[in-house]
C-alpha cells in the first residue's frame, strides 16, 4: 500500500507539533538545566562525601542517556528522510527493529546486547541516503554495476554514523548486517562467528521484512514459502542457529505476524 498521500496531508495540514519529552529542544533545555545546577552544586563546595560522588555520577549518565537519546532522535529523522525517498520502504527499519528484538530476545541475549541490536535495526540502512535516486527507486531488478552501489550503504551508514561515540557497539552491527554466514556477502566477506552476534540477528529480521513484504516485481510470500527460504539458506545465508529461533517463532506466532504485516500493508522496493 502505498502510504506516501497520508504522510505529505499530514505534512501540508500545518498542525503545531507538539512540544514532545524527547524533542531535542526540550532535551537541550532538559541539559542545560542538569549543567547549571551541577555547576552551582560544585561552586559550592567540591564532591568530597561517597554521597557527593555517587550523586555526581548519576547526573553525569543521565546527561550522557539525554545526549544520546536526543542524538538518536535526530538520526531517526535521517532514516525517515531516506524511507520518504520511496513510500515502499515506509516503515521497513522499524519492522526489522521488532522482528530483530524478538529473535535476540528468543535467543536469550543479554539486555544490552538486545538494545544495541534494536537500536542498529533501526539505524541499518541510513548509508541509502548516499544512493542515488534512479538506483533506489528502480523497480526493475539492478543491474550488477547499480548493485555495485548499493552494496556501498553499510559503509556510508558507518561513516555517517561514526563521528559520535554514542552508536560505537551498534557500527559493527551496521557495517556487517549484509554479511551471509558462508562468507560470501559484503562488505568484507566476513563468515561465521566472525560476523558480530548482532549483525546475524539483523541480517535474518531485515531479509524476514523483505520477504513478507510486496515488492515492486513480486508479492510477498506466503508464511510457509518464508519457512522454506529460511530453511534452504540454514548454514549458507544465515546462521543455523538463529534460523532454528526464527523458524520456531514463526511456527508458534508466524499467523499474527502475517495478519499485522497485511493489516500495515508492509512492502518494500529493490534492496
Ligand atoms: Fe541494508
Amino acid at each position: 500500500m502505498n502510504n506516501a498521500p497520508n504522510r505529505i496531508s499530514q505534512c501540508a495540514s500545518g498542525d503545531q507539533i507538539p512540544n514532545s519529552p524527547n524533542d531535542p529542544a526540550t532535551h537541550a533545555k532538559n541539559i542545560a538545566g542538569s549543567l547549571l545546577s551541577a555547576r552551582s552544586a560544585s561552586s559550592r563546595r567540591q564532591p568530597d562525601s561517597f554521597d557527593d560522588r555517587t550523586h555526581l555520577n548519576d547526573s553525569l549518565q543521565m546527561l550522557g542517556e539525554q545526549l544520546r537519546r536526543s542524538y538518536l532522535e535526530s538520526t531517526r529523522a535521517l532514516v525517515a528522510a531516506v524511507e520518504a525517498r520511496d513510500p515502499y520502504t515506509h516503515d521497513h527499519s522499524q519492522r526489522v527493529s521488532q522482528h530483530a528484538k524478538t529473535i535476540a530476545t528468543r535467543m536469550n541475549l543479554g539486555h544490552r546486547e538486545i538494545s544495541r541490536i534494536e537500536t542498529a535495526a533501526i539505524l541499518h540502512d541510513i548509508g541509502k541516503i548516499g544512493i542515488p535516486d534512479n538506483i533506489l527507486q528502480k523497480t526493475e531488478r539492478l543491474l550488477p554495476e547499480e548493485f555495485d552501489v548499493v552494496r556501498c550503504h553499510p559503509t556510508i551508514g558507518v561513516k555517517i554514523l561514526g563521528h559520535t561515540t554514542y552508536l560505537r557497539r551498534e557500527l559493527p552491527i551496521i557495517l556487517h548486517h549484509h554479511e551471509r554466514f558462508d562468507g560470501n556477502g559484503y562488505p568484507d566477506g566476513l563468515a561465521g562467528e566472525q560476523i558480530p552476534i548482532g549483525a546475524r540477528v539483523l541480517a535474518a529480521a531485515d531479509a524476514l521484512d523483505a520477504m513478507l513484504s510486496r515488492r515492486a516485481y513480486r508479492n510477498a510470500l506466503s508464511m510457509s514459502e518464508v519457512r522454506l527460504e529460511f530453511s534452504k539458506h540454514r548454514g549458507t545465508q544465515f546462521d543455523p542457529v538463529i534460523v532454528d529461533v526464527v523458524l520456531e517463532w514463526l511456527s508458534e506466532e508466524g499467523s499474527n505476524l502475517e495478519m499485522q504485516l497485511s493489516q500495515h500493508g508492509a512492502s518494500t522496493a529493490n534492496c
